[in-house]
This record gives C-alpha cells, sequence and structure tokens, in this order.
C-alpha cells in the first residue's frame, strides 16, 4: 500500500537513492535536509528519475520545533527512514561532540515525536561498523558488539541501543534497523551519486577522482594486512540495492503486523573484496587506469570484514544483485558526470 514517508537526510547519498526507490514504489516522500553534506540540486535528479518532485523541508532534525512543524504541516506520516547523521570517521574524533549531537539528537527527537503524530515505524541508518574487527567472517547478526573505535561508531551503538530500549519501553513504534556494509557507487542513469565535500575520505570516491585526474594517485593504506593480497577486505555493496532494501523493511514494518517491534539486518553481498580487487575491477570495466602507490595502514582500520547477508535474503526477501564491474562502472559514470558540471 501507497505510505507518506519521511525520510531524513533525504538528498545525502543513500537518502538520495532511497527516495527514488520509495517513489517508484508508489510512496508519497517528504524530505527533510539541512544541506550540510548534499545540495538543493539533488531533487532535479530525483526529479528526472522519478517523475515526481518529493516535499522538500530545509532543516535541522536536532531543532525539535522544526520536526513538530515539518509532521504538523504535511500529517499522515506513517514511516521514517532515517540517514540524517554526520559519518565522517576521522572528523568525529575531532569533533566528538557535534557527532553526538547531530547524531543523537535528531534519533530522540524523532522517536519522541512519533507517537504524538501516529507514525508507526522508523527505519534506521546503521553500519558494520557495530562488530569492530570480527572473530570471525562472514558476520551475522547475532556476533557480538565491540567497543567503538571512533565517536561516530559509538553513535551507532548507542542510537540502535536507544531505539531497543524506547521500543522496549512500550512506546507504540516499531523499528527496523539496517546494518550497511559499504556501500558504493550510484544510479546508472548518473542522474544522482555521492556528493563528497573536498577531499574524499571513503575509498570509491577516491578512486574515482583519482581515475579523473583530480587527485595525483590513490594511496592503497597497508599492503601487509592477513588478507590474499595483503590489503583490507570489505563488502562494497551498490547503492541503489540498498535503496531497495529500505523500501521492502519499511513495507514489512508498517504492513505486517506480526513481525518484532525491533529487528535488524545486515546489509552486504555476502562477498569480501579487497581495496586491491576494486581497483582491478574499477579498470577492468570501464577501461580506465587508477594511478595508485602502497602507503602504511590507516589508523583505526578494520582488517576484514563480510556480511552473512541470509537474514536479509530469507527473512526480508532482499538480495543485492548489482555484480561489482556494473557497479564500479556507474560510479566511473557519475564522476564523468560531475566533471561536465
Ligand atoms: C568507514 C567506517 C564505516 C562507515 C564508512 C562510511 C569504520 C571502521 N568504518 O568504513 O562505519 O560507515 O566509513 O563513512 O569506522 N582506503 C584506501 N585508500 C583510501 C581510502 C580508503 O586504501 O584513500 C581503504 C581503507 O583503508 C579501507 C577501505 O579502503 O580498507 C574502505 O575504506 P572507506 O571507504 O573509508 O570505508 P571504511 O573505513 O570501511
Amino acid at each position: 500500500m501507497a505510505q507518506k514517508i519521511l525520510v531524513t537526510g533525504g538528498t545525502g547519498y543513500i537518502g538520495s537513492h532511497t527516495v527514488v526507490e520509495l517513489q517508484n514504489a508508489g510512496h508519497e516522500v517528504v524530505i527533510i535536509d539541512n544541506l550540510s553534506n548534499s545540495n538543493i540540486g539533488v531533487l532535479d535528479g530525483i526529479e528526472a528519475i522519478a517523475g515526481k518532485r518529493p516535499v522538500f523541508v530545509e532543516g535541522d532534525c536536532t531543532d525539535e520545533a522544526t520536526l513538530r512543524k515539518l509532521f504538523e504541516e504535511n500529517p499522515g506520516i506513517e514511516g521514517i527512514i532515517n540517514f540524517a547523521a554526520s559519518k565522517a570517521v576521522g572528523e568525529s574524533v575531532q569533533k566528538p561532540l557535534l557527532y553526538y549531537r547531530n547524531n543523537l539528537n535528531t534519533l530522540i527527537n524523532l522517536l519522541e515525536l512519533m507517537p504524538e503524530f501516529g507514525v508507526k515505524g522508523i527505519v534506521f541508518s546503521s553500519s558494520c561498523t557495530v562488530y569492530g574487527e570480527p572473530d570471525k567472517n562472514p558476520i551475522d547478526e547475532t556476533a557480538p558488539i565491540k567497543p567503538a573505535t571512533s565517536p561516530y561508531g559509538n553513535t551507532k551503538q548507542i542510537s540502535e541501543e536507544i531505539i531497543t530500549d524506547y521500543v522496549h519501553s512500550g512506546a507504540p513504534v516499531k523499528s527496523i534497523i539496517l546494518r550497511y556494509f559499504n556501500p558504493i557507487g550510484a544510479h546508472p542513469s548518473a542522474l544522482i551519486g555521492e556528493l563528497p565535500l573536498g577531499v574524499p575520505q571513503n575509498l570509491v570516491p577516491y578512486l574515482t577522482q583519482t581515475a579523473a585526474g583530480i587527485r595525483k594517485e590513490l594511496t592503497v593504506f597497508g599492503n601487509d594486512y592477513d588478507t590474499p593480497d595483503g590489503s583490507c577486505i570489505r563488502d562494497f555493496i551498490d547503492v541503489v540495492d540498498l535503496a531497495k532494501a529500505h523500501v521492502i523493511a519499511m513495507k514489512r514494518m508498517l504492513d505486517n503486523k506480526d513481525t518484532d517491534a525491533i529487528e535488524i539486518f545486515n546489509l552486504g553481498t555476502g562477498c569480501g573484496r579487497s581495496v586491491l580487487e576494486l581497483i582491478e575491477s574499477f579498470e577492468r570495466s570501464t577501461g580506465v587506469k587508477v594511478p595508485h602507490k602502497i602507503g602504511p595502514r590507516r589508523e583505526g582500520d578494520i582488517e576484514k570484514i563480510w556480511a552473512e547477508p541470509t537474514k536479509a535474503n530469507t527473512v526480508l526477501g532482499w538480495k543485492a544483485e548489482a555484480p561489482l564491474d556494473e557497479t564500479m562502472r556507474n560510479a566511473w559514470r557519475w564522476q564523468e558526470k560531475l566533471a561536465k558540471n
């Protein structure tokens, strides 16, 4: 059934792709975003793909009055997907209070307003960072949560606890927590994608900027890990596949009366790929070389982690489908589009 969904952080990277998939599935979308790490032009991309412009509110979710006004002016919101959060690991070490304030106040405000405005459920963006360095791979949802290695990671752990405590308190809300592995790529239309501000910290935007000549060379952070080629291993998941999982999770949470009030799912491909393999995939699929060198390890990096996604596959009926080479081609198409503008 079509529903009205609030997407916080909806002009951001994962948010914008999810808005497209929600609209494609017939849902009505209201976005709130403070544009701190995205720009308003993203709405044109969303409209061009999905044929419909979502309602957009420029505002900050840490301000309860702003959210209250949004719910008053947009009655009938049934579900929330909460992407609005700061996400740079390094910055979080420098500015921990900014991270705790943004990420936790946003969540608390949303949870507090949900019963008052009849919002039934919230899908929360969490991260595989809650597992720390896994004792074994692939890792499933029952694996222990390890002490966080950054304030950013800690906000994800604390957020999961806040949601759990609130739901268990008997509040009339449901939640699905999604633990993302490493989202990469862009919409195949090249109309939306990742828009990193300044020098990218994540691998794929740095890689595509290097291929485009914006950066001189990519540094591979370490080749002496205990992995087949010595570089770190991650579970890289296509952002469109990831976006689709949110639509399915929302439907399950809102339409299915019998599901648990709180559920947790890993979102990954189930396949670990090394940093060097990712570079190879990019070069193979685009024919473009990526100048790169081996550098020292980056502090705080996990050696290897990839998902056991069986729970999402069977319970949600969702599966990551995009082949890595295609994801890398889409990332490159998006980079080329950015260069043109
Ligand atoms: C990190 C966070 C994750 C968060 C994600 C999004 C941790 C442990 N992980 O993921 O929770 O959701 O960022 O911001 O906090 N690399 C290079 N050269 C580069 C950049 C990266 O070799 O220039 C390597 C890294 O060492 C790593 C891999 O590429 O092995 C992926 O790095 P990155 O894209 O930054 O993501 P994570 O650190 O895995």
